[in-house]
């Protein structure tokens, strides 16, 4: 059956953001969501599977297959990020959503990866939201599939921002490392979506309130789901950082892989730092190149997204998710 939209593939660590940015996708004309792989991070793996197949569910796209990936990093990483997404990873929602009749898939996430990219060579998005566990071990199995991929959207990093687990570390990628040193060192088409753009794109109580305001029928489940997990998410951050406000990491990476004019991207070299006793899981981005395209000689570089039109991409976020035209 020939697609309808951009074939995406999510591999998510399903917490709050994952599952709205999941929501986004499957609600979203342009693109065809054709599978999707879970990762240990927000929260350990089972859960992370559970929360999928439940929104899946909820957004009636039970069909669509959910396969089991990686537990652990490949090394060592950090915490769950219960203090933000909750010990169930949807901040003590998932027992809000309908159970899922859908079962996940016995085939491990890299296999799963793997089979699909080389099913639709230069067609399939892969959008990863969550540590890239997955993706580095799809790579090491299959050294083929990183040239066969139409992108790989990566929501981590920070190029010229702070970080959000560290002074220059970023949860995801400071969640493996290694796997993302190794990924980042692949020859992916690698469009970096880090916390430079995805922080400008904050959703809180108005858009809540506007989710809310969808017109009642069938179809106002989702979007009432998604005014309960912006809220809950706002209120992680209003505890962190003091702005209500919850930034749209994740499904920012996804819109990005749909419509790139959302952003203004640079092609910087780029790698992760592993080894640093202060700096570990760093992206370390090359910016110097600029203003010294001299310094590109030779060197593989990746698409880092330094701004975004964050009113555009709030607007299809909140559209898309059911709210009211001009919300
Ligand atoms: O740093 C933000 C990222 O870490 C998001 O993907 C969020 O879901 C967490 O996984
Ligand atoms: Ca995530």
């Amino acid at each position: 059956m020939p697609p309808r939209g951009h074939a995406l593939w999510l591999d998510c660590d399903t917490g709050l953001d994952d599952a709205l940015a999941l929501l986004f996708a499957c609600r979203c004309s342009d693109a065809e969501l054709r599978g999707v792989s879970t990762v240990a991070g927000n929260c350990a793996l089972d859960a992370a599977t559970e929360n999928t197949l439940r929104i899946l569910e909820l957004a009636g796209a039970g069909r669509i297959p959910v396969h089991p990936g990686a537990a652990a990093p490949l090394v060592a990483g950090i915490p769950h990020a219960r203090e933000v997404h909750g010990i169930d990873g949807l901040g003590g929602l998932a027992g809000q959503l309908p159970a899922a009749r859908g079962r996940p898939r016995p085939e491990p996430a890299a296999v799963a990866l793997v089979k699909a990219l080389r099913a639709h060579p230069g067609r399939l998005s892969v959008v990863a939201t969550g540590p890239l566990t997955n993706l580095a071990l799809a790579q090491a199995i299959a050294p083929d599939v990183p040239g066969l991929a139409r992108q790989l959207v990566v929501m981590g990093g920070a190029v010229g921002v702070p970080g959000n687990v560290g002074p220059a570390s970023e949860f995801n990628l400071s969640a493996d490392p290694e796997a993302a040193a190794a990924v980042l060192a692949a020859p992916w088409p690698i469009v970096q979506v880090g916390l430079d753009v995805t922080l400008q794109v904050r959703l809180g109580e108005t858009e809540a309130a506007a989710l809310e305001a969808t017109p009642t029928g069938p179809g106002r489940a989702v979007p009432l789901f998604c005014a309960t997990a912006l809220r809950a998410y706002a209120a992680a951050y209003r505890r962190q950082d003091g702005d209500g406000r919850a930034p749209m990491h994740d499904p920012l990476a996804v819109a990005v892989a749909l419509n790139p004019s959302l952003v203004r991207a640079a092609q910087l070299p780029a790698a992760v730092e592993t080894a640093g006793a202060l700096t570990r899981g760093m992206l370390v981005a090359d910016r110097r190149v600029l203003a010294r395209p001299d310094l590109l000689a030779g060197r593989r570089t990746i698409q880092c997204c330094l701004d975004v039109d964050a009113p555009a991409a709030r607007s299809w976020l909140l559209t898309t998710w059911g709210a009211p035209p001009g919300a």
